[in-house]
């Protein structure tokens, strides 16, 4: 999606839409105002229009423009990073649901641009066109405010990767498998200037990732492993940060089978592997001066005659064995080897994202992702860029003892401890044993990487949470 940003007034623009971006008290743009003969000073001054946020109030027409639709969004008093991301992404949507084709947004002076234009970028995503639709014609979104054409760019670019992140995890599993989620990967990579290698089952047998093997030997079809890497002219340093993700392209429990209702949503259980090919796809684009590489970890856990059983023992890439007490516990079988190969390429700095527990629900429901991290500063990075974008992050311990139900009796590890007490923190400290003292964090996104209800700012589907926090990441490595 194109955005541009124009710092002269809103009567220079031929557009369909016009979105008025309000905060509470906030006086009205006196030439706009005039136009409608005092309907804003009317509308703010009986309370009809309030400026909460996710309020959305519509007028028909500015007389003497091209402008068919006005809408006066709410920003509420006290703005946060993550209310100026969806009155933009509101905006858009508003904009498209009214057939325009082009929408521009009038913002308060200060007015943080590059959220805004992120948002509206997001509001620009559509259903993933499986079913007949009404058009969904935004083609043009124009920012009305002081401020750089390349902030508008860079901000493109982000949305886009969010954008191709909903898009892959909003796919049915009958048609992203394994094999078409790296080739998309693959093809995605190379659009975006980054370095990509594929590796097949033949491949990973020979890398000795037994414990990613096992949870795809009961599908029919093969696991992928996808490597794509940024690597900039002048790196500013030796640091190389590796995005890792959990790309389980439908989970059915395989033999500890799911029960249907916990099985319909599961094609989302790719959705840590697509917010690292959003975000990585991203910053190939926008080309920060750190090392930045991706791997992407991608299986489907399926019940059969060839599946792996409850009891059975795997070895991953790193010689650990691990007894598979439950075949349902998989994101972090596919994981431990993508995070040993990590270290094997010289990560300095490794992120996971996984739709990795339910118990992640329990805990934080579907406001916060957890962040889990054995190095404080990567922790406090992520959580400080998350801030500072909207996107919510909360901490939880990893004391030791947590690690305990989670050792072998006849293996160093078993997959699943005994009871469900503490689950979102007994997988991370199962991964955490195989990062080498790395520094590393790992996000469990199963809470959060789907909305189950339509909102302003975006319909029911995936929600592309993290991509944007890791490509500011990205761009402001070393600068915290
Ligand atoms: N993909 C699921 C996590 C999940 C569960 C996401 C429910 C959303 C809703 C994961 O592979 C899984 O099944 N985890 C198990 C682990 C358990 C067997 C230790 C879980 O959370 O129940
Ligand atoms: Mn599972
Ligand atoms: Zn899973």
């Amino acid at each position: 999606m194109n955005i541009t940003i124009h710092s002269g007034n809103w009567e220079e623009l031929q557009v369909d839409a016009l979105a008025v971006l309000a905060a509470k008290g906030a006086s009205v743009n006196p030439e706009l105002d005039a136009r409608l003969s005092g309907l804003l000073s009317e509308l703010a001054g009986s309370g009809e229009f309030a400026a909460k946020p996710g309020e959305c109030t519509v007028i028909h027409r500015v007389p003497d423009s091209s402008i068919g639709r006005l809408f006066l969004i709410g920003l509420g008093d006290n703005t946060m990073p993550r209310h100026w991301f969806a009155a933009a992404g509101q905006a858009v949507r508003a904009a498209a649901k009214a057939q325009c084709r082009s929408v521009a947004l009038l913002l308060p002076e200060g007015a943080p641009t590059r959220l805004i234009a992120e948002g509206a970028g997001y509001g620009t995503h559509r259903p993933s066109g499986y079913q007949e639709q009404k058009g969904w014609p935004v083609e043009e979104v124009i920012l009305l405010a002081a401020g750089e054409q390349a902030e508008m760019d860079a901000a493109s670019a982000t949305a886009d990767g969010m954008n191709l992140a909903r898009t892959l995890v909003e796919m049915p599993a009958n048609d992203l498998g394994p094999e078409e989620f790296a080739l998309r990967a693959a093809q995605e990579g190379a659009h975006a200037g980054l370095e990509v290698e594929v590796f097949d089952e033949a491949a990973l047998e020979e890398m000795g990732a037994g414990s990613l093997l096992s949870v795809s030997h009961g599908s029919v079809r093969p696991p992928r492993l996808v490597r794509l890497s940024w690597q900039p002219e002048a790196p500013a340093s030796d640091d190389h940060l590796f995005l890792i993700g959990k790309g389980i392209t439908f989970d059915t429990g395989g033999l500890s089978l799911k029960p249907p209702k916990s099985m319909e949503q599961m094609k989302y259980d790719m959705a840590g592997a697509a917010t690292m090919l959003g975000a990585i796809t991203a910053i190939g684009r926008l080309q920060p001066s750190v090392r930045v590489s991706c791997l992407l970890a991608m299986a489907e856990n399926m019940p059969s005659g060839t599946a792996t059983r409850p009891g059975d023992i795997v070895t991953a890439m790193n010689g650990k064995t691990i007894e598979v007490i439950n075949t349902d516990a998989e994101g972090r079988l596919v994981l431990a080897d993508a995070l040993v190969y990590a270290t094997r390429l010289g990560a300095t700095h490794m992120i996971d994202a996984a739709t990795l527990t339910g118990a992640v629900s329990v805990a934080l429901g579907n406001v916060r992702v957890a962040l889990m991290s054995n190095d404080r500063d990567l922790a406090d990075a992520i959580a400080a860029q998350g801030r500072d974008c909207g996107e919510r992050f909360w901490p939880l311990p990893m004391d030791p003892e947590y690690l305990e139900p989670m050792r072998g009796d006849m293996s160093d590890l078993r997959n699943a401890s005994a009871d469900r007490r503490a689950g979102t923190i007994t997988a991370g400290k199962f991964l955490e044993e195989f990062v080498d003292g790395t520094p590393w964090a790992h996000l469990d996104i199963a809470g959060t990487a789907w909305h189950d209800k339509t909102q302003p700012h975006s319909g029911k589907g995936a929600s592309g949470i993290g991509v944007r926090t890791l490509v500011h990441l990205a761009e402001n490595w070393g600068a915290q």
